[in-house]
């Protein structure tokens, strides 16, 4: 979690480091700090809560200075407080260092220092780091000094530290949490993603675990933590502009998001199928495209909304390749004993690209010599450099801390590749395969149609607004959406919501149905629409409040229903992209009219990048 940024350079390092912080924010939001070297110390602001607050609070105290760290914190260990934010500094105040990820000894660490006679001044897991490095320095350079510190450290950690002692250095380490370095004109920074770099250059090295990066405002150097070889990286380019990294007129983040969503699909699919033939071009298939004939299985790994939207693709391969799929939580796949060897193709989705438990869970795929494959939505992400092959997304970047396009974009990929997998297979005809791959490019224009639908939801969500339970039901393809639903309506409205397959309704949840429960059907017409609309007569009859997700044309369900969400027709597999939106705009406009903040939900941060 957290978001890191790190400034060396000829300019002002506050002004870059709040801007960058800004960028940062959606990754943790409890707190934040900023330590800059005045060119004698270091000094420091810190505050509780948002990066506004540390804005305002530059404004009284100028740190002056062209070398500085900051961070935003989402605290792992020790409350949100200013003690506890980041920056933290070595006894002597010579160190300072901003650190994102967990010390998982840090309990024996802090025991040992401080019979070392160091004294701590917060609660963090973090601050060890700071009085170990202090402890190596007093006779190594500072370089050696971290090194000789981290050989004693358990944990994940992207750690940049500065030095009053060796000022002219910035110097970072990455293990297990992200960490990118932009390179510009006599100036370089360190941040956690991409986002806070590109106001400032393009250029960028993305660090690999175990990598430490030393600078001046001079030059670079990247080398081995463990032996010190000098490590020669690949600069790239990031190709993302500033206008996606803004709320370009929109109220959110959230809200663009949703908004973008015809155009972000349709660069999920574009350039990606020869529609005449039906067949899939996937570029990032190619290099393993001879193994899969060899493939009895596919695992999907992934957490949230990643994990339903691999529901969604896990029923598509089933029921199109044939191919067995079992979807998995990745927080449980990689504490159980799975069967998983290299019969097995382990696809993992994931976002950011960054989240702690798909990345566990892949690499124990490969340590069972599994082919792994990756669905990211962030270019160069940690998932996405892990796995054997893969195919990105395109939405652009995501800062909501809710995913939309995302997921969407997610749900995709999945039916492309689904389609690509049966082809292989020999499962699906051409003309089935281009039935799929001409209503996918139809998805824009419906999508388009339910977004002009936004303000009748807002309406709905007027009547909502005050209920405290929510039921979200659907079947097949659908359920997962009603997972998804349901975990919107919680993440930004912080109504308790459940999402069940409708059918399951009578098998406790039924239960909890009275006058005050509102129920939200996914009812759209497919194979199982019959009995969806038994299951709402079954709500109807305790009192339930209904609100109906149900296709265009459909008149009957009126009857039935207290509500009713109309949906353009598409086939049943494309049918679950259709029904996420009016789900996210209802989340959307509750949360709103609850005040809430949309795009940094209490509590959440958009890289779990902690178990
Ligand atoms: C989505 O709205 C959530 N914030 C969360 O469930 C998310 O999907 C999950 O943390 C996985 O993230 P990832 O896709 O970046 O791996
Ligand atoms: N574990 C550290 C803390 O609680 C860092 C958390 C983070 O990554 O924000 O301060």
């Amino acid at each position: 979690m957290c978001g890191i940024i790190g400034y060396i350079g000829q300019r002002e390092a506050s002004s870059i480091l709040i801007g960058g912080l800004k960028c940062l924010e959606y990754r943790g939001y409890d707190s934040a700090g900023m330590a800059v070297f005045d060119g004698q110390n270091i000094q420091d602001i810190k505050i509780k809560g948002k990066i506004f607050g540390l804005a305002k609070a530059l404004e009284k105290k100028n740190l002056p200075g062209k070398l500085g760290i900051a961070h935003t914190r989402w605290a792992t260990h020790g409350a949100p407080s200013i003690i506890n934010a980041h920056p933290h500094f070595c006894c002597s105040r010579h160190i300072a260092i901003v650190h994102n990820g967990i010390i998982e000894n840090y309990a024996n660490l802090r025991k040992v220092l401080i019979k070392e006679g160091h004294h701590f001044s917060s609660e963090t897991d973090s601050e060890v780091l700071a009085h170990l490095i202090e402890k190596y320095h007093k006779h190594k350079s500072l370089t050696k000094a971290i090194q000789l510190a981290l050989k004693q450290v358990i944990g994940a950690y992207a750690l940049v530290v500065i030095s009053a002692t060796e000022p002219q250095k910035m110097i970072a380490i990455k293990k297990s949490s992200s960490l990118i370095l932009g390179l510009g004109q006599k100036e370089y920074l360190l941040a956690s993603d991409a986002s806070a770099i590109i106001p400032h250059t393009k250029k960028v090295i993305y660090l690999d675990d175990n990598e430490m990066v030393v600078l001046s405002k001079n030059g670079y150097r990247i080398h081995n933590l463990g032996n010190n070889h000098l490590i020669k990286k690949k600069v790239e380019t990031i190709n993302w502009n500033l206008t996606q990294i803004s709320k370009d007129g929109f109220k959110t983040f959230m809200l663009k998001e949703i908004f973008e969503q015809p155009e972000s699909i349709a660069n999920a699919f574009r350039g990606r199928f020869i529609p005449e033939k039906g067949q899939i071009k996937l570029g990032g298939l190619e290099t393993i495209e001879s193994k899969l004939p060899h493939l009895s299985r596919i695992i999907i790994v992934a957490c949230g909304s990643s994990w339903h939207a691999g529901l969604v693709g896990g029923s598509l391969i089933e029921e199109l390749a044939k191919i067995p799929v079992k979807v998995e939580y990745a927080s449980e796949f990689r504490y159980r004993y799975p069967v998983v060897g290299p019969d097995c193709l382990v696809i993992a989705i994931s976002q950011s690209g960054e989240t702690a438990d798909t990345i566990a869970a892949l690499e124990l795929a490969k340590t069972k010599k599994a082919l792994t494959f990756g669905i990211c939505n962030v270019v160069g992400s940690s998932i996405a450099r892990l796995v054997d092959a893969g195919a990105y997304l395109h939405a652009g970047p995501e800062i909501g801390v809710a995913t939309t396009k995302g997921f969407t974009s997610q749900l995709i990929v999945l039916t492309i590749l689904a389609i690509h997998f049966a082809n292989l297979k020999k499962t699906i005809n051409r003309k089935n395969a281009q039935k799929i791959l001409k209503e996918l490019t139809r998805l824009p224009v419906l999508i388009k149609k339910l977004l002009d639908q936004s303000g009748s939801l807002a309406e709905l969500a007027q009547k909502l607004k005050n209920t405290h339970n929510c039921l979200y039901l659907g079947r097949g393809y659908n359920f997962p959406i009603a997972l998804e639903g349901a975990l919107k309506l919680k993440e930004i409205s912080y109504i308790h919501a459940e999402g069940y397959p409708a059918a399951e309704m009578k098998h406790g949840p039924i239960a909890l149905i009275d006058k005050k429960m509102p129920t939200i059907f996914i009812a759209t017409q497919d194979k199982t629409y019959k009995k969806i609309i038994s299951n709402m007569l079954e709500v109807k009859a305790r009192n339930g409040m209904i609100i109906a997700l149900a296709t265009v044309g459909d008149k009957k369900i009126t009857s039935i229903a207290d509500k009713v969400i109309y949906i353009p027709r598409t086939i049943d597999f494309l049918m679950p992209v259709l029904n996420t939106i009016p789900c996210q705009l209802l989340a959307y406009h509750i949360a709103i009219l609850k005040g809430h903040d949309i795009d940094k939900p209490r509590n959440l941060a958009k890289s779990v990048t902690v178990e």
